[in-house]
């Protein structure tokens, strides 16, 4: 079945108790046991397993081509289970460039507590290659990257991980699956922040890991995400499905928005740069394109002016509103350097723009306004 199909279907059908045509929440806790002490139903606990949670997995593996999913409270606790997984002494390499919160938790939690990690410019195949050791188990890839977009060759780096017994996990929350599927370009592990696009509407926080083999690593992330139990409720995970049911034709609107956005920012004389991996100016516009169908809602743009001119522009926007998050309905700008503080990799000139569903003219025209 097409994409989305499989996000209006996969994971759950009609309730065969009450023909309900939405999935109802289930808040139950606990499950009855029948009198021979079998689980007729599959759920024992809500830890464990809940029907709402297991819609949404069974929904995010068919997205992703995955053999199992599994459910967080947040992207970061997605991305701490996958860190817990390994095993003292274990080597990580990272993108430099990965969501700032997912280096900090890799810095401040785990490296020098039995982890060590190496930070890579992952644009460079050769330098993710060169960064590898004898006791590295994983890569960690975050492409399109966050701030920069900028793009790492997935398929290349899976097959070099793939001959060394590596593992490869994408973060692939900017993209989604619309747009970019790394468990075809042979990654091993897929990472999303529900709260951006999957939700899709700024009202949930979760998580997700998708495996591409139901294999001993996978096996521990699950055992990690049930009894640590950093699981989302069934109310988010209603959430999220429901968000998932739009995504394919979302993601279509964020795509042609963030494309006029970029061209005309492009041509716009207070703009010194700006980064999206659609436009053919992109350093790695051909990587791009090769393993995305589209280029996705988010740019990041660097203004001239130097430091105080693009705290000056996000303060007068009028439509676009300066918060933090991505992949809802409304266009977010943010200054990502004062955002992300002290040890910030962020060129100081530089706005992130989530680009909405808003009417692409409206966007375009605040944009305008308030670069003058
Ligand atoms: C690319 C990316 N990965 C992970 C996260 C962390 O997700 P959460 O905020 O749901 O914990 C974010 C949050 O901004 C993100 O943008």
């Amino acid at each position: 079945m097409k994409l989305e199909t499989l996000a209006v279907h996969a994971g759950h059908a009609p309730d065969a108790a009450t023909g309900a045509v939405t999935p109802p929440i289930h808040l139950s806790t606990t499950f009855e046991r029948a009198a021979d002490g079998s689980l007729p139903h599959g759920f024992i606990y809500s830890r464990y397993a809940n029907p709402n949670r297991d819609s949404l997995e069974r929904c995010l593996a068919a997205l992703e081509g995955g053999t199992g999913a599994a459910a967080f409270g947040s992207g970061q606790a997605a991305t701490m289970t996958v860190f817990q997984a390994l095993q003292p002494g274990d080597h990580v390499v990272i993108t430099e460039d990965a969501y700032f919160g997912t280096l900090k938790l890799v810095r401040e939690l785990f490296e020098g507590r039995g982890i060590s990690i190496s930070l890579v410019d992952a644009r460079s195949v050769a330098s993710v290659e060169g960064a590898m050791t004898k006791a590295t188990k994983l890569v960690w890839l975050e492409t399109p990257s966050n701030p920069l977009l900028a793009i790492t060759d997935i398929r290349a780096v899976a097959a070099i991980a793939r001959k060394r017994g590596v593992r490869v996990v994408v973060d692939n929350t900017w993209a989604t699956p619309v747009l970019q599927r790394p468990l075809e370009l042979g990654c091993d592990l897929v990472m999303h922040s529900t709260t951006k696009y999957l939700g899709g509407h700024s009202d949930t926080l979760g998580g997700a890991i998708v495996g591409r083999e139901d294999d001993e690593l996978f096996t521990r992330i699950r055992a990690l995400q049930t009894l640590g139990g950093a699981v989302p409720s069934p109310f988010e995970s209603w959430l999220v499905l429901r968000g998932i049911r739009s995504l394919p034709y979302r993601m279509r609107g964020h795509c042609a928005h963030a494309r006029a956005v970029a061209e005309f920012l492009e041509r716009h004389p207070a703009v010194e740069t700006v980064h999206y991996p659609g436009l053919r100016s992109h350093p790695a516009h051909a990587i791009a394109s090769s393993q995305m169908s589209d280029f996705g809602g988010m740019l990041s743009v660097q203004v001239r002016g130097g430091a105080p001119a693009a705290p000056r522009v996000a303060a007068r926007v009028e439509l676009f509103t300066r918060a933090t998050s991505l992949g809802g309905p409304e266009s977010l700008i943010e200054h990502r350097h004062s955002v992300e503080g002290p040890g910030s990799r962020s060129p100081e000139n530089l706005l992130r723009l989530s680009i909405g569903l808003e009417h692409p003219d409206d966007i375009i025209a605040d944009l305008g306004q308030a670069l003058g």
